[in-house]
């Protein structure tokens, strides 16, 4: 082994694990970083199915108890790409053994679990171990110039977030209760799925907390066919038995912002037609910007301290060698897509591991999220109440 290699084990090889292990084969191959991820064991539960996505995926070995996985020597690092249900347990136990962790999105299923988390995650710190949890669209240059954009003041002062995250996957009522749609694995629904990703990228771009929430949430469809198998966001129904669904299907709330803003969310399976709209709007005193995922190399920028002949919205192009991340993509005009803003975490993180920093989003960005979550279920709960969310301690030093 190479001092400069950081060994990877990964587990869960569907949706994610795949996402995953396309960052992980090409983050070294773009960008020039003082360390090189090795692609060492993935790990799932059925041996022939884990088998096979290590040879498709690129790793060197697989295996079907991720217990063994973290307990390994060889490993420096473990990559949780599984539902919500098992990232407490296996992210505590890989920050005990040592191994750095890369936690999917959203951190837990619960706000207790979120914290027991953190508490991991701030003892491991002290030995230089390093925890991170996986909101990838804060690396969509556009998203990260968008945040430039507003920390170097070009739209003012904020006065209103408006963020989306729409999807459509499970309108056919004959869609089956995928792991998705039990609280038991994921939590919640809609909600902490893709609704989680917009209060973390809201909280990213503008550098504001939400600090109170009203919400409302819906199942419309209260029970389904049950799948054959699990699977993630496709499954094949198996028939007349039915079971029934215990997240939400949509979420819609209004927030206000630490620093005055006010912001409305809405994050739906329900949108008809719309495949993965996320988009966020935020209104400044001196300008807007816009940003939509489905156009993910272009950001709206409208600046009112231009002069009034020549105001407007304009289409920055971000594929600029100037723009975040992309001076070692493609000559400008040459477009990126979904996969590269894992390639851009994956470079984040090992970059921090090499530089002995804390990587951004850090599990107390996390557990930010998952109380802003948890605020909206209790304020749904009591009919919209107005519910402050509280805020998360600032971590010690590394
Ligand atoms: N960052 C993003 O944009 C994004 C997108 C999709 C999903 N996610 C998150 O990634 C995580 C996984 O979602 P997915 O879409 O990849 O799900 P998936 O169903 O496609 O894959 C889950 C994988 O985990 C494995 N698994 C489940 N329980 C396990 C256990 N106890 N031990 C070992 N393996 C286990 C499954 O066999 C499967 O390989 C979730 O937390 C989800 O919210 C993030």
């Amino acid at each position: 082994m190479d001092s400069r290699d950081v060994r990877v084990g990964m587990v869960g090889y569907a949706f994610m694990g795949a996402a995953h292990s396309q960052a992980w084969r090409t983050v070294n191959r773009v960008f020039d970083l003082p360390v090189r991820a090795r692609m060492v064991a993935v790990c799932g539960r059925d041996p022939a199915g884990v088998s096979a996505a290590a040879l498709r995926l690129g790793w060197e070995e697989s295996g079907t108890d991720w217990r063994a996985l973290v307990a390994r020597d060889d490993i420096d690092l473990v990559d949780i790409c599984t539902p919500g249900d098992s990232h407490a347990e296996i992210a505590i136990a890989a920050l005990a053994a040592g191994k750095h962790v890369l936690c999917e999105k959203p951190l837990a299923n619960t706000v207790d679990e979120a914290r027991t988390m953190v508490a991991a995650a701030e003892t491991a710190r002290r030995s230089g171990v390093r925890a991170m949890c996986g909101y990838n669209y804060r690396r969509v240059p556009a998203v990260a110039l968008m945040r430039e954009l507003v920390a170097a003041g070009r739209v003012g002062e904020i006065r209103h977030v408006r963020a989306v995250y729409l999807q459509d996957w499970i309108v056919d009522p004959q869609f089956p209760l995928v792991w998705r749609l039990r609280k038991e694995v994921a939590g919640s629904g809609a909600l902490g799925d893709i609704g989680a990703h917009i209060v973390d990228l809201t909280q990213y771009v503008t550098g504001q907390r939400i600090t109170g929430v009203s919400g409302l949430t819906e199942t419309f469809v209260k029970s389904r066919p049950l799948p054959n198998g699990s699977h993630g966001l496709s499954a094949a129904a198996t028939g007349a038995v039915t079971g029934q669904v215990t997240v939400d299907d949509a979420a819609v709330f209004v927030a206000r912002l630490s620093g005055g803003a006010v912001a409305t969310y809405e994050a739906t399976r329900f949108a008809t037609g719309r495949k993965n709209g996320l988009r966020v709007e935020i209104n400044g005193s001196t300008g807007s910007l816009a940003f939509d995922l489905e156009r993910l190399n272009e950001l709206e920028f409208y600046d009112a301290t231009r002069p009034g002949a020549e105001q407007g919205f304009s289409r920055i192009l971000v594929t600029e060698p100037d723009h975040p991340y992309l001076d070692a993509w493609w000559p400008p005009g040459h477009l990126i897509g979904y996969e590269h803003s894992f390639t851009h975490e994956m470079r984040d993180l090992l970059e921090a591991i090499a530089s002995g920093s804390d990587p951004q989003p850090s599990f107390e960005d996390g557990l930010g999220v998952q109380l802003v979550l948890d605020a909206v279920e209790r304020s749904a709960a009591a009919g919209g109440t107005w519910t402050p969310v509280p805020s998360v301690p600032a971590p010690l030093p590394a």
